[in-house]
Parts: C-alpha cells; structure tokens; sequence
C-alpha cells in the first residue's frame, strides 16, 4: 500500500490505469480494515449471552463450509476431504461455522500450496462428546509456537515465512466460540508433518 502511494506520488503524470490501480488497492485495504473491525467487535462482545441456540445438523453444517471454501482449496490445489457422521447438537449455528471454517480456512493455507496438499474433516461423536477434528498436511507449527497461537493477534513463524495473508485473530475468535459453547479446542502439531486441530463439545449441553 505504502509503496503504490509512493509510487504514484513520485511518478510523473499519473494515467488512468495507475488511478485504476491504486483504487483497487484501496479497496482491498478497506475490506480488510472492516473484516478487522468486525473480527476485533466480536472478541470484545460477551458471548455468553448472544449465543442463539436451536438443534443443528453439524453434518450439513460442515458440508455447506467445506462448499463455500472450494473456491480458496482449489486455487491453493489441496484437497479436501470429509468424514462426517450424523451429529446435532444445540448451538448457535453462525459462530459454530465461523470457528470451523477458521480451522479450515488455516488449513488450507498453512499447507502452503503443497502439490499434494490435504486437509481431513472429520465429525464424530460418543456418548459424551462431539469432535470435530481439522488436519493437514501442511507445514506445521513449532513447539513453541503451539502454546501461543490462540492468543490474539499471535501469528506462528510459519506465517512470516510464507507472508501469509491473516491477522492472527483467527484461532482466538474459534477458542471464544467453542469455549461459549462448553467445548475446548486443542492442536496436535509437528513441524514438516502437518497439524491436527480438534473441537471437542459436551454432548449435553445444558446452556
Ligand atoms: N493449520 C495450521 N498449520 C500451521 N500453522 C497454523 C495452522 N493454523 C494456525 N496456524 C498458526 O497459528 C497462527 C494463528 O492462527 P490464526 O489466529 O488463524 O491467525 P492467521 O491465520 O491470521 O495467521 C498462524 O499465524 C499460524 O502460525
Ligand atoms: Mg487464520
């Protein structure tokens, strides 16, 4: 951004096509500060009492995330796969997708445009839990790093390194949801292998 305004400041006569440009730019750049602004609203809320909760069909949940995202897992070339049982459970169904299609979405990208990049959703559930579990074979995520990561505003090295796209709000958004919703979220990772997210919900959910 700083460099395209520099650049047109410094240019001689701009034409239109630089203006063009540069409008672009700014557009992105505002999307984002209001996806920002929105994300940074929802943190600050108390979730707790906005939660609106009615029975949901997790299965076709997931499906319809893992749809939306097709556009994203196919530019990235990984492929993504699901094994989903049929689980409902009380919840609010808008935060519940905002979380797993987090998961996804980090997925997705942290494997890095692997040629043979795949991320596994899995749903299942037994008589006191529901998991949900989100794994790639990406790039992984440093022991040190894990403990962190669903700070706000953490981003991991691996993130650096490949000048990923993000705010590091993403996981601290998913563990305020599932955390809302009785649940916890954990990662199991391993630099080079890949990483293992699960939400693990409390099948009766009395909130
Ligand atoms: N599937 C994943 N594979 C590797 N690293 C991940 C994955 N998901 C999250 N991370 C790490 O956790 C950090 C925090 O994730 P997130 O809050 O979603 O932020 P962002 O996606 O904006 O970087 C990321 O910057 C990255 O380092
Ligand atoms: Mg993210």
């Amino acid at each position: 951004m700083k460099t395209s305004i520099q650049v047109f400041k410094e240019g001689q006569g701009p034409e239109i096509k630089d203006y063009d440009k540069l409008i672009k730019i700014i557009e992105k750049l505002n999307k984002k500060l209001v996806q920002l602004n929105e994300k940074l609203l929802f943190l600050n809320r108390n979730q707790r009492r906005k939660l609106d909760l009615h029975e949901v069909n997790l299965k076709d949940l997931i499906e319809d995330i893992v749809e939306n995202l097709e556009f994203k897992s196919k530019k990235n070339g990984v492929e993504v796969k699901t094994n989903l049982n049929d689980v409902r459970f009380k919840s609010d169904s808008e935060q519940l997708s905002i979380a797993i299609q987090n998961l996804i979405d980090n997925a997705i990208k942290y494997c890095n445009k692997k040629k043979d990049g795949v991320v596994k959703v899995d749903l299942r559930s037994n008589k006191k839990q529901i998991i949900i579990s989100v794994s790639d074979n990406g790039l992984g995520i440093p022991v040190k790093d894990q403990k962190k990561i669903f700070d706000r505003f953490y981003r991991g090295s691996n993130a650096f390194k490949i000048d990923a796209d993000g705010e590091g709000l993403g996981l601290s958004i998913v563990k305020k949801i599932v955390e809302a919703h009785g649940g916890e979220v954990g990662v199991e990772s391993k630099v080079g292998k890949g990483s293992a997210f699960k939400i693990k919900l409390p099948v009766n959910n009395n909130q």
